[in-house]
Order: structure tokens, then sequence, then C-alpha cells
């Protein structure tokens, strides 16, 4: 029985999707429980000839074959892509084919071994095997091909429409979750609501390929990318690099956040209470910690966190002579998803021969850049007076690693007048041409903003810098009336997050330091940044200079300490690294891009007295971009199957189209 029960929506003039969610999955490869769902993604393409991208799976087969009718508008389905073989994506290819008995399947020679593999039809005479870097034409589109082995099978490839600039992705940038309704990634709050299921996706499906991930993300660096369309999850069109940026981190196994996961199994309570001890000291230090019941919580939750924080504690209680089933399956999984990079504490307990915590160390053995930090703790039934020391341990070494300078909260005392503060003679060798955080304090307000004009310029006793700021920043003119500031230094690991937080907006407008988890001043009262830096000078203003749209304010340094042994972040490393790589998307207009932060202003002229309503810097850091004109290239379009073949001559007698065989003859002049 069919009914008009299509759902379909456009992602471009041409291109419709023409996926399914499903909300009824229990679990997602029968391992991953999928409590919002997941989506299906298919893709069809109206153009001179028709082009379906992908399937979906069994499930959701009935409402597919529906939208895809839907989506033809009576035409023919010419061609289908499969980019991978994975039945959530090619049960249905079989019954396809037999609906549209014409179509012809576009995929690689793996694809076509995997094919044979699912079904028991011969589709040898339906096939067009493409290979690394071959083209494609349906008529406006022409794509090429990119293999993606190991994202997340060996057959997968990726399809790029060179016309719209549109990377078909397969299962690279999914997330779970159905869609519902919203196509778009920008169509709600992806990085608040979707991004913990993203992790949870990236981590469980293709966590294991790091390697392969980044070899991929690394052809997908030369494309320019208007679209992104995965097979699983929202479409991205707009701040993809956001994504990608996360990409890069859990596909080269950093920890996204300096925090702590810790997982414990107890059967009785008691691990648990110790496990609570510990979280409550780690929090009492300043550490973060994400904390998680193996009995309780699905193991790709908390691996999902494992591959988010730098730190684990691994805390299971002795069961069989072995590790308590429960934490073995999460480090069973820990393993063969391939965590790397991370510092792990271990404690164990048994009321007679506790063995869990050996094993849980051995079964890391093989994984690179594991390291265990502090004594192992060993419970014996129940955490005695006597431990709450190894507990301390323990929580002071995870705190000195991820926050390694904690200092009292509020300036413990006003120093006298004409006082010497301490100033370590280290701080100066963490200055680079590099990115700080400027904080200043006035009427009890706070306020800071990144600059990137810190300097040494006398080594004379005391030690001078110069900084200079842009005046239409706020924290520019609390400088001048405080007439002292803090210059925190920015280490390598600074996410984009902080220079959002104290770049791209205004303290006239918001208070920067709304929610952050911290209160650490130096002596004169004004904040520091105590994380992702690794030096803070305090210092006092003895001369201005005006520069015309900034201010130069030279500055004795009265008080300074190293914070961390991080590498400074240098102004370059901050635009290779950590600023994300700009949208492509305004290249298809005309206007003026800003170098800092990628803001975007369309028009052919930029006013000369225009600021940058994000980060305020002036027309001097604009960047005038003019797109390209498109370059006709000259050839011949089969007229049986659209087929382009590049050709600044005749063709020759004995050509034959790659895709449908034909002669010279079935070709006409054309100009793509
Ligand atoms: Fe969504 Fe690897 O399949």
């Amino acid at each position: 029985m069919e009914v008009n029960m299509h759902f379909t929506r456009k992602v471009t003039d041409d291109l419709t999707w023409v996926g399914v969610d499903d909300r009824r999955l229990a679990c997602f490869e029968g391992v991953y429980g999928v409590p919002d769902g997941v989506s299906y993604n298919s893709y069809l393409l109206q153009d001179e000839f028709t082009v379906l991208f992908d399937t979906v799976d069994k499930a959701v087969y009935q409402t597919f074959f529906e939208n895809v009718k839907f989506a033809l508008q009576g035409r023919k389905l010419n061609y289908l892509v499969v980019s991978h073989m994975e039945p959530d994506h090619a049960y249905t290819i079989e019954a396809l084919l037999s609906r549209y008995p014409e179509t012809v399947i576009i995929c690689n020679s793996k694809i076509e071994t995997m094919l044979k593999q699912y079904f028991d039809v011969d589709f040898t005479d339906r096939l067009y095997i493409v290979k690394e870097g071959d083209t494609f034409s349906s008529g406006k589109h022409s794509f090429t091909f990119v293999m993606a082995p190991m994202v997340h099978w060996p057959e997968v490839m990726l399809t790029y429409d060179l016309t719209d600039k549109l990377l078909f992705s397969a299962d690279a940038f999914g997330t779970f979750g159905a869609l519902n309704g919203r196509l778009f990634a920008d169509e709600g709050d992806f990085f608040g609501e979707n991004l913990d299921e993203a992790r949870r996706y990236y981590t469980n499906i293709v966590g294991k390929y790091g390697t392969q991930v980044q070899n991929v993300l690394k052809k997908a660096a030369g494309l320019e990318l208007n679209y992104v369309c995965p097979l699983h999850g929202p479409v991205w069109r707009s701040h993809f690099g956001d994504f990608l940026e996360k990409y890069l981190q859990w596909s080269s196994y950093t920890p996204e956040e300096k925090s702590v996961c810790l997982a414990y199994a107890s059967v009785y309570g008691h691990t648990e209470n110790a496990a609570n001890i510990l979280a409550g000291k780690l929090v009492e230090r300043g550490v973060k910690v994400r904390m998680f019941d193996t009995s309780v919580t699905p193991a790709s939750y908390i691996l999902a966190n494992a591959f988010r924080c730098s730190h684990l504690v691994l805390a299971a209680t002795t069961y069989n002579a072995g590790i308590f089933v429960t934490m073995e399956n999460l480090i069973h999984d820990l393993v063969n998803h391939n965590l790397q990079n991370r510092k792990i504490a271990i404690m164990e307990n048994g009321s007679w021969a506790a063995a869990s915590g050996n094993l849980m160390k051995e079964a890391f053995a093989k994984q690179k850049g594991i390291e265990f930090i502090g004594d192992k703790i060993s419970l014996k039934s129940a955490l005695k007076e006597d431990q709450l020391g190894e507990l301390e341990a323990v929580a002071d070494l995870i705190a000195a690693d991820i926050c390694p300078a904690p200092v009292a909260a509020v300036a413990a005392s006003v120093p006298a007048a004409g006082e010497k503060l301490p100033v370590d003679d280290g701080v100066f060798k963490n200055m680079t041409y590099g990115v700080e955080v400027l904080t200043t304090r006035v009427d009890g307000k706070d306020y800071g903003c990144i600059i990137n004009t810190a300097g040494q310029v006398a080594a004379s006793d005391p030690r001078k810098i110069t900084i200079s700021c842009i005046k239409k920043n706020h924290t520019c003119d609390m400088v001048a009336k405080a007439g002292k500031f803090n210059i925190s230094i920015l280490t390598e690991d600074a996410p984009y997050a902080l220079f959002e937080q104290f770049g791209f907006q205004s303290g006239r407008d918001v208070d920067k330091f709304a929610g952050v988890s911290y209160d650490d001043r130096t002596l004169n009262g004004i904040r520091y940044i105590p994380q992702f830096t690794n030096a803070v000078l305090s210092c006092e203003v003895i001369d201005v200079r005006d520069l015309d749209t900034q201010t130069l304010y030279i500055a004795n340094v009265v008080e300074a300490k190293v914070l961390s042994n991080g590498k400074s972040c240098t102004y370059a490393y901050y635009h290779a690294h950590i600023k994300p790589k700009k949208n492509p998307a305004p290249e298809q207009k005309e206007g003026y891009l800003c170098r800092v932060c990628g803001y975007f202003h369309e028009g052919s002229e930029l006013p000369e007295d225009f600021t940058c309503p994000l980060c305020k810097h002036g027309p001097e850091e604009f960047e005038h971009i003019v797109p390209a004109v498109q370059k006709k290239v000259k050839g011949y379009v089969c007229t049986v199957c659209g087929h382009f073949e590049p050709c600044d001559g005749e063709l020759p007698a004995d050509y034959t189209c790659p895709l449908c065989h034909h002669g010279p003859d079935s070709f006409e002049p054309a100009e793509q």
C-alpha cells in the first residue's frame, strides 16, 4: 500500500533531501542507544539527468520510496551514487533498482564487490565504476570522487559537486538524532544542543580510525565547501569550520578540554563512595569532573566523554578475580576505539584479593600516549580514614596538571605602598609575538579583551612592556581609567571559544566573565585567566601614546608569575590552528573579509570608517574578496548519457564514452 506520506526538503534549488528520520530504533548498529532517533539521509539531484545519492535503512524504506517518487516529479531515476555499503544506507538498493530498472549505479570497485556480497542480483550491466579523481557530469553539475577508506568501512567514497561546491561526506560529519524537520545545522543551536550526540556518533562509529579520518580531512582541506551533506544528521552550509575543528581534535585524539572523566563500577556502593570523595577533592581544586556509573550509563556515552576530557579516573571493584564486568566492557571499548594521549588514575577495590587495578592498567598497555598518574589506590572493601591522603595525593597531581597554579580567589592582601612584589623572570621567556588576554577592573567591574601586541621593551628594574589596543574596544578605555592591567599569555591549547568570549563581543554589552568557573586575581585585584595560559603580568601604566586608531600604553611590570609550562600561542599559531577556517560561502559574493575574526561584509566598497562589528578592527584588517570568474572548459557532451569530455579540438575517431560507450557521433560541442 502506498500513501502520500512524503516529507522532503530542498538543500539547493537542484538538490532535495529525501531521507527519513527513525525515532523507533532502540540501538543503532545493535549497540548504541539512540533515544533521540537517527536520520538516514539520501539526496536527489534534479539535473539534465537525475541522480540519487545513497539509500536508507530497511526500517524506513516505505517513506523513502514515497519521498523519492515525489522528488522525481514523474522523471526517471538515471543514476544512483553508492558511497557506503553499510546496510543503514544500502539495504534498499535492490528494492530501489527494481522500481527504477533503468538506473545506473555509480560506485567504486570495492562497493561492486560488496554489492555481490549483500545481494543475489547481478548488477554488472548497471555499474559505472569510478576511482579517485574521476569526474562525472549530470548536465549542469559535475562531480569528482574522493576515496575515504575506513571512514567508516573500507569501500567508503565521498562525492564532491564541483558546481555547487557541495560534499556528500558519507558517514563523516554525521550526528545521532533525528532531524525533526531541521535540515540545516544552522536552523538550531547545533553546538549547544547537538554536539554531545555528534561526539558520541563520531567517537563510537569512526573513533577507531583517527588516522584515516585525518587523511580524508587533508584531502577535503583543498576543497571549497558551500555545503556538506552527511548520511546522518543535519546538512552544513555555514560555520562548518567550527565542526571541522572538532573533527580535527577527535581524530587526532586531542582532548577538547582539561577535565576529568571519572567512571566507576561499584557493586555495593563502597567504590562509588571513594569515587565521590575523590570527585569532591578534584572539584575543590578547581577541576571539572564528568562522572559516570558504568552500571547505569551506557559505554558509548562514557567513551564520548573520555575523548572529550584530558584525564580519566577509572575506579572498579574486583569481580570473579577480574575487573567488574561493566568497567571491563568500558575499557574494552576505550581500547578498541583507540583512545590515546590521556592521563589515567586507577582505583581498585577487593575484599580479599584486589586485582582489578593492575588488570585495568594492563588493558591500556598497547595504547599510544597513555600515562598513569599517581599511585594506584587500592581499597579493601571500603575506604578508610587513613587512605584519604592517597585520594588527596591523586587529586593534587591531577589538579597540578589541569590548573597548575591555583591561587587565592581574591587578592589576599593589598600590598603596602612601595612594597616590591615578586616578578618571575621566567615570564618574559614566554613572551612572543603572541596572543594575550588583557584584563582590568574599574568601579568593581571586570573587563577583558584579546590583544596581540604585548612585548617587553625594557629590561631595567622595573621591567617595562608596551601594549596597544583598539580605541573602540571598551577595555581600552577602561585601562586608561584604571591605570593598571593584567596580561595573561595564552597557550597553544587555548580553545577558539576563549577567543570568542573575549574577542568577539563588547564589554559595553555583556559581562565577559559571566558564567566562568574561576575568579583568579593578582594582588592588584584584577582578574587573570588561569587556564590555557602560561604566565600573568600585572602592570601599571606610566605613559600613553595616541596612535590614531589605537592607544599605546607603556607600563611597569609590578608582579609576574609563571602559570604553566604550556607553549605560548603565537599569532601565527592562532591563525593556523585555532581560528576556524573561514567559511568559504562568502567567496561566492563580492565583499570584505575580516582577517582577524572572519566577519564578512558584503558589497563592493568598505567605508573608510568601517569597524568590524565582531572584533572592532578597522578597514586595514579587511581583505577584498572578489569571486573568481568561472572559466568555461571546451569539450563535448554525450547526448545519450550526459558525460562531458573536456577537449579543445576534435574528439578522436575511436573515442568511446566512458559511461555509455557511445562513439563521437553521439557527442556535440559544449562548454562547462
Ligand atoms: Fe551510517 Fe557506516 O553507516
